[in-house]
């Protein structure tokens, strides 16, 4: 076929008028949704029919739509895993904000892919890296790069010390081409490689443990080059003795890493600042935007001390993407090789959009809210002789189970974990569930702003009626 003969089109709309009068109904729809979260159950199983709808085979050609969405609002948005819910408490999943889904939306429409050129895009990501940088007083002159989510903002961290320790030996031979093997899976390292360090009665790193590893390992040939602290464990909540890791990471010659996904916001409440302003020592420090900074998925962040020393862990640039003088080309930062992703959405508008709206304050506020409730619930829980507390309320994470007198681990587990599932198939509330050294606890992490007291209160009320329902 000859190019006269194909007929040209593009994917905008023929209708512009229906899909704006749509898009409003979208808007309409979703703000109803999100003031009535309260009103529908936590959380429900998808039903057979929407499973079998959402397993269908691609469409031939396109279809209406209005008639998609009405698809979505009958068979997608009733179904969510319940994360925006008052009740919702189970491992450390955020609930977003009604702004910050419109600042998606914007973001989409901008479809910027942002990489560091003369845009505004770029210069918006920039800003937000510097106000995390003050929020958290992590030094100014820190490299800062946006990411998916502090999994991703670990992996970042650790590459730029395996690159820093290992050398540019490593970087171009592979880890083989050390002379002796250091040691993480997809770092190329092994999981053999990772020490996991005993913790002490609070749940925080032994320090003794850790610099007794630390000598096996040098004695034993192996190069240790980094050491993994918590500013909030995800099993406890418990905070690792930050300085004192700094000063041996410091000692030793090794690099330190914090992993503050969600506790690093703890830094906003004056209670807190004292054991957590030793993040600012960490060479790298990694966080999440949406859990508790309530943004919608995805947003995390890794800072680096040493900018040098994260570029160069990243600087793989082609010939054509070089930074140019002058033109669109032409900017700050180049995201793109300070991490994973050349092509990379426009994570920041969310962000900065969102902590305009509320402020530094508001948010801090938010934290301490969010400490205050797990307090409250663990004052509920010792109050109430069939629930016991599984490990001290160190922030926001409280694990607890409904405790039958003289029922052996297992039995304890069993009635535990049937507790967990009631509770959530009834739709009244989503916790989670961990073990607490070899005991089954319910877990529940407090970094829901829509929260109440009394929704507290109804988690009490039901794990007791459904405990003893079940002993
Ligand atoms: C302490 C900690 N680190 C890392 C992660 C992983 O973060 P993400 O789920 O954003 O990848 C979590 C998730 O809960 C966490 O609590």
């Amino acid at each position: 076929m000859s190019s006269d003969e194909i007929k040209e089109e593009g994917l905008d709309p023929e209708d512009w008028e229906a899909l704006r009068l749509l898009g409003h109904r979208m808007v309409d729809d979703m703000v109803a949704y999100l003031r009535t979260l309260r009103e529908r159950p936590v959380w429900r199983s998808v039903p057979t029919e929407t499973r079998e709808r959402l397993r269908a085979g691609l469409p031939e050609e396109g279809e209406d739509p209005e008639r998609i969405y009405n698809e979505f609002v009958n068979h997608i948005l009733p179904y969510p895993t319940g994360n925006l819910h008052p009740r919702f408490w189970g491992w450390v999943k955020g609930t977003g904000t009604p702004f910050a889904m419109l600042a998606e939306m914007l973001a989409a429409g901008m479809n910027c892919n942002v990489q560091g050129f003369d845009d505004s895009a770029s210069l918006v990501e920039e800003q937000v890296i510097s106000w995390f940088k003050s929020m958290l007083e992590y030094p100014r002159e820190a490299s800062g790069l946006l990411v998916s989510g502090c999994s991703m903002a670990n992996l970042v961290g650790l590459a730029v010390a395996r690159r820093q320790h290992a050398g540019a030996d490593a970087q171009r031979a592979g880890l083989s081409s050390l002379a002796r093997p250091m040691t993480l899976e997809l770092l190329g390292l092994g999981s053999d490689a990772l020490r996991l360090i005993e913790t002490d009665d609070r749940f925080r790193i032994d320090l003794n443990a850790l610099a007794r590893a630390i000598a096996r390992d040098r004695a034993s040939g192996c190069q240790p080059f980094c050491v993994v602290g918590n500013a909030g464990s995800v099993n406890t909540g418990a905070i690792d003795d930050l300085a004192a890791l700094a000063d041996l990471a410091e000692r030793e010659g090794l690099w330190l890493h914090v992993d503050g996904a969600f506790g690093a916001w703890a830094f906003l409440c004056d209670e807190y600042r004292a054991a957590l302003k030793y993040m600012a020592r960490a060479d790298s420090l990694a966080f999440d935007l949406h859990k508790w900074m309530s943004l919608p998925y995805e947003i995390g962040c890794t800072l680096v001390r040493d900018d040098a020393a994260h570029h160069t862990a990243f600087d793989f640039a082609a010939d054509y993407l070089k930074a140019v003088p002058r033109g669109a080309a032409a900017g700050g930062v180049r995201f793109s090789e300070y991490g994973l992703q050349l092509s990379r959405g426009f994570r920041a508008l969310k962000a900065w959009m969102s902590l305009k709206e509320h402020g530094r304050r508001k948010l801090a506020r938010q934290v301490a809210q969010n400490i205050a409730q797990a307090r409250y619930l663990a004052s509920l829980i010792a109050a109430a002789p069939e629930l016991e507390l599984l490990a001290p309320v160190a922030m926001n994470v409280v694990c607890f189970r409904y405790a039958q007198p003289g029922a052996s681990e297992a039995e304890s587990a069993r009635i535990n974990r049937e507790v967990l599932f009631r509770l959530q198939e009834e739709g009244t509330a989503v916790c989670s569930s961990t073990m607490i050294r070899d005991r089954f606890a319910l877990r529940v992490a407090a970094i829901n702003h829509r929260s109440r007291r009394a929704d507290y209160d109804a988690l009490v009320a039901a794990v007791l009626r459904l405990g003893r329902a079940l002993v």
